[in-house]
């Protein structure tokens, strides 16, 4: 069996440090493991639209700057085919058919569309393609045969509709699809790491990101900013853990390494957390620590994406060369898919020839 990675993000603003600890982090893993046959990540331009219909710039100014950031981190475009789905026009047709083979009422079951749909206050008026989202995700899966897909625990709901779609689809038209297997992060903090303000949700417009493009200045400021335990006021008082920002980050960053190298008073984070529950702890030193932690990850980062904020064509290059190449894995399958749905009629004159058998 093949091993096809496929995973993406839609382009709505510049990616954060959530994103970095909750997905780009462990796509470098499994692009440096090198075990897999290929490797597609797919910026969603065309599911952005789905919620942006009316902002098309939203979307345009960003894929250039999400395309940064994933050479930023690391993503090597020799080992990845990293593509623009909307100039993937067997995508849309592929949403299409596969739509029929869903009924209205598992969508509304579906649990992320429902929060989404919450979230958006859209109320009533859903707009019929944002509720689509998970059939037209469907299509970004299967159209390349991707059976392992790294995401964070909110994209379940879409993993688990686009594995029903393959049976009914493989069921009805033949062995054709290929079910996909979720890949989640192994660390727990990682699945969602929350805004510095301690909100769940790290969001441009709750201004509680901290970016991969953040310089030294803005990191620090944004560190020191970070909500820790409302009760610890005095150095000596007891400290929280539970609900602690910075501890969630130290979480989900640090390492032996890192305490080694800035903080080598203690040997791990259960070391440093008994301490801080016991009282003693700063939070001024915790921030300081985080800080050096974050900044180390982000400085090789931002150098570069110096680089490539010089090198635009390049960029654009490595766009245009993934989405060509994507294109045509994408064009294979639809082939079969249609093939396999009897939509072949000028294929071979295989129809006129089956007419003529019958009238001749
Ligand atoms: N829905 C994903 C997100 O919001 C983006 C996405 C679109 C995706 N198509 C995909 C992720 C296919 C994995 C596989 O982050």
């Amino acid at each position: 069996m093949q091993k096809i990675i496929l995973t993406g993000d839609r382009p709505t603003g510049k990616l954060h440090i959530g994103h970095y600890v909750g997905s780009l982090k462990s796509r470098l893993k499994l692009q440096e493991a090198g075990n897999y046959d290929e490797f597609f990540i797919m910026i969603a331009d065309a599911q952005a639209l789905t919620d942006n219909a009316d902002n098309p710039m939203k979307i345009r100014s960003n894929i250039l700057n999400v395309a940064m950031d994933y050479l930023a981190v690391g993503i090597d475009p020799k080992k990845v085919h990293i593509f623009i789905q909307s100039e993937v026009s067997e995508l849309t047709e592929l949403t299409f058919y596969y739509s029929n083979l869903v009924t209205v009422a598992r969508l509304q079951r579906n649990p992320t569309v429902k929060q989404e749909i919450k979230l958006r206050d859209f109320n009533e008026s859903i707009p019929v393609g944002f509720f689509n989202y998970p059939i037209s995700q469907a299509a970004d899966i299967t159209a390349f045969k991707a059976n392992i897909i790294p995401v964070g625990d909110d994209q379940l709901p879409m993993i688990e509709q686009t594995r029903e779609i393959v049976r009914s689809f493989n069921r009805i038209y033949g062995d054709t699809l290929v079910e996909p297997k979720e890949l989640l992060p192994d660390n727990k903090a990682c699945l969602r790491l929350p805004g510095i303000d301690g909100n769940a949700k790290m969001s441009k417009s709750l201004g509680n990101c901290i970016y991969l493009t953040d310089s030294k200045e803005e990191l620090k400021q944004k560190v020191f900013r970070m909500y820790t335990d409302p009760l610890h006021i005095k150095v000596e008082d007891k400290g929280h853990i539970e609900g602690n920002t910075v501890f969630t980050y130290l979480d989900a960053f640090s390492s032996e390494a890192d305490f080694a190298k800035f903080y080598p008073e203690f040997k791990n984070l259960e070391e440093l957390k008994k301490a801080y529950q016991h009282g003693g702890i700063g939070d001024m030193k915790l921030k300081k620590f985080l800080f050096e932690i974050l900044n180390q990850i982000l400085e090789p980062i931002r150098q570069r994406r110096k680089y490539y904020e010089n090198h635009l064509e390049e960029v654009y290059e490595i766009l245009k060369e993934g989405t060509k190449y994507a294109e045509q894995i994408a064009a294979k399958t639809l082939e079969e898919v249609k093939n396999n749905m009897k939509l072949n009629y000028f294929k071979n004159k295989q129809l006129l020839e089956e007419y003529q058998e019958k009238f001749n």
